[in-house]
């Protein structure tokens, strides 16, 4: 497991995504700037990652402002906070993660500023130990859903890469493998960005965990022909209502698995539950740059010039097609997560085991 993400000498490394599976390389982010491209243009993604990357960024953006005392620290670290926020508007743990840091900013307002950025670096370092440890209680709760000799279908990249480490859908994947089942997954490439055929694929490989790389549309050869026994995805915000905002692609393949009896179930961390949304119409949904679709990776051409495209990142699950969620605390079904608003309610009631 290499890190996604880690504060070293006063700079951000962050492992650049875009450049996997040919390079394993780290870009050096030196102020809340360069975090925020890196957010923007995916050198980090998936949700949790994120959110501890825009910890990190904030951390440093808190170093570059020139203060003498807390009231003119604030606006300007607000601003700072508000321009992280405006990266990517889909995954909820970006959101969770910054208002998590202002009020952290806030309880420790008494003290010096140079304090509060010696603090901000160690709460960032805390938030990673902290989702690294969510995503192993996942993964136990999880594996009790995986069988020996099971076929997973994935879609995008749930990894250890796309969280602070060990991963959401793959933590299930690999926690299972760790309790000593033998599974194989079919990867799904996940047009256009190819999370699925870059990261999870290689991820799995990396682990040694058995795959299979098919193209997003084979998902229905696979079902049709019994080759899967179960879907795991991770999620980028999931609604009070159970409803699941995921990577493009996944609705389809959850349609999929509902008319072939097939459990589909999301594992993701209670950050990325959002019971402030109501229902997934209520998701905002990024949409990206046209490149996207119209070229492989940026580069080869595979469309006319000036072709008319359309390229949301996300699409809403409805809660009727997911088997159940799989979070730090247990798995639920999507329609008792609104149960859990409360953090004060015992989860124990909702948990459900098979
Ligand atoms: O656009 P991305 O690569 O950030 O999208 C990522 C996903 O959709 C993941 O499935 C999701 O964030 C869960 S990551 C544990």
């Amino acid at each position: 497991m290499i890190p996604t993400v880690e504060w070293k000498d006063g700079i951000v490394k962050m492992l650049d995504q875009t450049k996997l599976p040919l390079e394993v390389v780290y870009a050096d982010c030196r102020d809340y700037q360069t975090v925020a491209q890196g957010i923007k243009e995916l050198w980090v993604r998936g949700a949790p990652a994120i959110g501890v990357s825009a910890a990190m960024g904030l951390a440093l953006g808190a170093r570059q402002i020139d203060a003498p005392d807390f009231d003119s620290f604030w606006p300007k670290f607000e601003a700072i906070c508000a321009e992280m926020a405006a990266t990517r508007p889909t995954a909820v743990n970006l959101f969770w993660a910054i208002e998590r840091i202002k009020h952290f900013v806030q309880a420790n307002k008494d003290k010096s500023i140079d304090a509060i950025r010696e603090l901000l670096v160690r709460e960032s370092q805390r938030m990673i130990d902290e989702d690294i440890a969510t995503n192993r209680r996942m993964g136990a709760y999880g594996a009790a859903f995986v069988s020996d000799g099971d076929n997973i279908i994935t879609h995008c990249n749930a990894g250890s890469i796309a969280t602070a480490g060990y991963g959401t859908a793959e933590g299930v994947m690999r926690a299972a493998v760790e309790q000593g089942k033998n599974i194989h997954v079919w990867v799904d490439e996940t047009r256009p960005v190819l999370q699925g055929a870059r990261l999870t694929a290689w991820e799995l490989m990396e682990e040694k965990i058995p795959c299979t790389l098919v193209t997003d549309n084979m998902a229905g050869y696979l079902l049709y022909h019994d080759q899967v026994d179960l879907a795991i995805v991770g999620a980028d915000r999931i609604a009070k209502n159970g409803d699941v905002a995921n990577k493009i692609g996944t609705y389809p393949l959850a349609v999929l698995c509902k008319e072939h009896g097939i459990p589909f179930y999301v594992a993701a961390p209670f950050s990325t539950i959002d019971f402030a949304t109501e229902t997934g119409p209520d998701i905002p949904i990024e949409e990206r740059n046209p490149r996207e679709v119209t070229h492989v990776l940026g580069k080869t051409q595979i469309a006319p010039d000036n072709v008319q495209v359309l390229n949301p990142a996300f699409d809403v699950t409805p809660a009727r097609y997911i088997t159940a969620i799989i979070t730090e605390k247990g798995a639920f079904r999507p329609q008792d997560l609104h149960h859990l608003a409360d953090p004060k309610r015992d989860p124990e009631r909702f948990r459900i085991t098979e």
